[in-house]
């Protein structure tokens, strides 16, 4: 076949291990402490409240991680060192046998995932290409004999996540996490925003 090139492609981010063995221990006892919320749809996720990072000192100290991450990530999606802030974060804990429904984070630009166990394979994040839920017809090609490609693939699961690892994707990205299989899983999600954006001197100002 002649070259093929992938004309718009989308960024995720796999850090390994940006955080160490001592502050995941640390983190856990942290989170004995919290109030939980069960999940709308499901009973075996639940989640902490959502809160600013400047609220807790262990988010604080995580926030101080993730940031120069967030500054990197944020340069290819928009060619530019922005000033970016964390602005709000949250913990998941997914038990066996739970999932959580396909969603995206409004009001955002970057979001993250850090991961404070290991995520079994079949709970690993699932991104999907196409929102569902308008008035637009869809046409697929799918079956067992057609071969899935990044230019046909529907869904992208990432892979190999350990306990300290840190995803980052693009808030509009829809995603979800399928029946988790394994162990209890515990993350901690987060949003962020660039102070402004601006085209050709037309800037866009973000606050609180
Ligand atoms: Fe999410």
């Amino acid at each position: 076949m002649d070259p093929v090139t992938p004309l718009f492609p989308t960024p995720f981010m796999h850090i390994k291990r940006l955080v160490d063995r001592e502050m995941l221990v640390d983190m856990a006892k942290e989170l004995e402490n919290q109030t939980w919320f069960r999940n709308v749809h499901t009973d075996l996720l639940t989640h902490t409240e959502i809160v600013n990072p400047a609220s807790n000192k262990m988010f604080l100290k995580l926030r101080k991680l993730v940031m120069p991450k967030v500054v990197d990530f944020g340069s290819v999606m928009f060619g530019e060192r922005l000033k970016w802030s964390v602005k709000e974060v949250w913990v998941n804990v997914l038990h066996h046998g739970g999932h959580q429904a396909t969603h995206s984070h409004a009001n955002s630009f970057v979001s993250g995932v850090i991961y404070l166990t290991q995520s079994h394979q079949s709970s690993n994040i699932v991104f999907h290409r196409n929102g569902g839920g308008g008035i637009d017809f869809v046409f697929a090609n799918s079956h067992e004999n057609m071969e899935i490609n990044p230019y046909n693939a529907a869904k992208w699961q990432s892979d190999d996540i350990d306990a300290g690892d840190l995803v980052l994707f693009p808030s509009y990205l829809l995603h979800g996490v399928p029946t988790n299989e394994g162990d209890k899983r515990v993350s901690i999600a987060f949003n962020a925003i660039p102070d402004q954006i601006n085209s050709w001197g037309y800037k866009i100002k973000f606050s609180k």
